[in-house]
């Protein structure tokens, strides 16, 4: 029988499971950006960007941080816990780049001492806007104390994974993260950790090895994608 698809995003296909608290992960090979204005397809993104969050999230896990996984099934899909996204894509940064030059005109590779933690409104039909604590008061999707608590978690995760990149001779710019709620209220990561969500440049340079490439037209995603993976000692 075929499963039922519960959800489907830009990147990615939520299908339901036979236990209610899981679903099932499909990663698409489409790729996107600017909320959808430029798309594009590329054999094996998929595949590639699950390769990606297995190995991040992976390593949360040694660290002792809760995530959404429960296990991986094939070269494209995943089985997770069910959540309800909380509707803020929180943003931290350890450089200058992307929107956060564009809008404060600040140059692009500052460093930012301590990491910079933002929150968007995750909603496409308003491009995904900044949000201050105080609009996110409002909203009633999440408490001061959750709030604080995935702020936290973003930077904990960020000591973690940056920590482990420069080991490995790359800068972990800046990322995207999303948090969800399960059925018996707890707050967990969520969504996948890719190049697609991360900005990763080769230390010392402000070559990218992430989505910029395909954002700003610099060269073959899935290329820069497997050089990432090759420097990770990550067999694609
Ligand atoms: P930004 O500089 O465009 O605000 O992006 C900050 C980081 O968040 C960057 O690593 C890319 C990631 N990101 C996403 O994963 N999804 C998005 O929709 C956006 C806007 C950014
Ligand atoms: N993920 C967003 C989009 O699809 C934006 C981005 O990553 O630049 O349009």
């Amino acid at each position: 029988m075929e499963a039922t698809l519960l959800y489907e995003g830009k990147a990615k296909k939520i299908f339901e499971t036979d236990n209610s608290d899981e679903v099932i992960i499909n990663f698409k090979d489409d790729a996107t950006a600017f909320n959808g204005g430029k798309k594009n397809t590329f054999s094996e993104k998929g595949r590639v960007n699950l390769a990606f969050s297995k190995f991040f999230f992976d390593l949360l896990h040694q660290k002792g941080i809760t995530t959404h996984v429960v296990s991986f099934i094939d070269e494209i899909s995943m089985r997770a816990k069910k959540v309800d996204i909380i509707p803020l894509e929180v943003v931290v940064r350890n450089f200058a780049a992307g929107s956060l030059c564009r809008r404060l005109g600040f140059e692009k590779g500052m460093e930012l001492k301590p990491a910079l933690c933002e929150f968007y409104l995750k909603d496409d039909s308003l491009n995904d806007p900044i949000l201050c604590r105080e609009h996110i008061r409002y909203m009633n999707t999440v408490t001061e104390e959750e709030l604080a608590y995935i702020e936290q978690q973003a930077l904990n995760i960020n000591e973690i994974i940056y920590s482990f990149m420069d080991s490995k001779g790359i800068t972990l710019v800046d990322y995207k993260l999303e948090f969800g709620r399960t059925r018996d209220g707890q707050i967990i990561l969520a969504d996948e950790i890719s190049p697609d969500t991360c900005r990763f440049w080769l230390k010392g340079t402000m070559e990218s090895l992430d989505k910029d490439v395909y954002r700003e037209d610099k060269g073959d995603l899935v290329s820069s994608y497997k050089r990432l993976a090759d420097i990770l000692g990550l067999t694609l």
